[in-house]
């Protein structure tokens, strides 16, 4: 059981492929899963489990050195509502589970957060889950990101959606807050890699690539990519209930999860300055390589096979 490896949320979209990556590794991987799944590689089982049952994390921690904590619950549950309430007592069970496990350390991806702004709910509560793994007493590395871009990521689905299906699309007072994408495979990337970077241990990173753009730039260069023609109109006001209506119809995203990404936007999501690229030797792709490549995945992955996506 040496190395064991618990992975949390293998079924959501940055657990899926960190699996993907891990497998090819040749590590231990246990999935922590509430349903039943089928893994043909034998170096990676499941364990039944909630993150909401204490009990359950006891059993899935037994052994394990790391723990990959990907887990938010906003949209899917029944008490939509209390999603930050619910995300504190998750993570609550989680470090306690640890430490009575003598796991060594958590490794965990949220989103960028600026200190000098009043955040909105989904952002207080990932700063939130944040802060308890940083004074867990587990060691940790914690990577926060702002727009992942990779089929499967809700705020992606939502800019793609916002730019394919809407000729005349309006920003509101959102459209000059600032923001710095990422692509998914640089962020697996990082999340892999550290596992054997000791120096990321008890340390916090940004990522993101080169680009800040404001949130209409980022529609204007994406429609630019696919080569659409889009009217921009600004509109006074957050007007935020209307367009978490819109987008939770447009986009391939639970409709839960878009009202609380769309209260997100007037939060800038840029970098702090790091030494990452010293550590891990390369920098991710700008926005615009980003775009080609989803584009090129999606000519090999029909549109039939997206799902519902519940994630933030
Ligand atoms: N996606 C992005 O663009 C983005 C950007 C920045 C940061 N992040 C961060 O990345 C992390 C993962 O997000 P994601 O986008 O991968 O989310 P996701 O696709 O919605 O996946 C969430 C995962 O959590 C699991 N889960 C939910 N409630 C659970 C419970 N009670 N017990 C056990 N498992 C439970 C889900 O399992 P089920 O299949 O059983 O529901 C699912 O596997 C989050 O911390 C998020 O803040 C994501």
């Amino acid at each position: 059981m040496k190395n064991m490896i618990l992975l949390t949320g293998a079924t959501g979209f940055i657990g899926s492929h960190v699996l993907k990556a891990l497998s090819e590794k040749n590590v231990q991987v246990r999935c922590l899963v509430r349903r039943p799944v089928v893994f043909e590689d034998p170096n990676i089982t499941h364990v039944i489990g909630d993150v909401l049952d204490y009990n359950s994390l006891v059993r899935a921690t037994e052994g394990v050195d790391t723990v990959y904590y990907f887990i938010h619950m906003m949209g899917k549950q029944k008490e939509q509502e209390k999603f930050d309430i619910l995300d504190r007592i998750a993570i609550e069970n989680m470090v306690r589970a640890c430490r009575f496990n003598g796991v060594k350390r958590i490794i965990h991806l949220t989103g960028i957060t600026n200190p000098q702004e009043k955040l909105s709910r989904h952002l207080s509560s990932r700063k939130e889950v944040e802060e308890i793994i940083r004074n867990s007493g587990t060691g940790y590395t914690i990577f926060r990101a702002s727009v992942i871009m990779g089929r499967g990521g809700a705020a992606f689905e939502i800019l793609d959606a916002a730019v394919r299906k809407l000729p005349i699309i309006p920003v509101f007072s959102w459209a000059s807050t600032k923001v710095q994408p990422v692509h998914i495979e640089d962020v697996i990337r990082y999340l892999v890699e550290c596992l054997d970077k000791k120096e990321t241990i008890n340390r916090c990173y940004d990522i993101g690539c080169s680009d800040v753009f404001t949130y209409k730039e980022l529609m204007q260069v994406y429609a630019n990519e696919l080569g659409l023609k889009r009217i921009f109109v600004s509109i006074p006001g957050s007007w935020h209930r209307a367009s978490s209506f819109i987008l939770g119809k447009l986009a391939p995203v639970n409709a839960d999860v878009v009202h609380w990404l769309i209260g997100s936007l007037q939060n800038s999501m840029v970098c702090e300055q790091s030494d990452l690229g010293e550590i891990f030797g390369f920098e991710p792709i700008s926005f615009r390589e980003s775009i080609r490549k989803i584009a090129h995945q999606n000519v090999l992955k029909p549109e039939t096979m997206r799902r519902k996506i519940s994630n933030g």
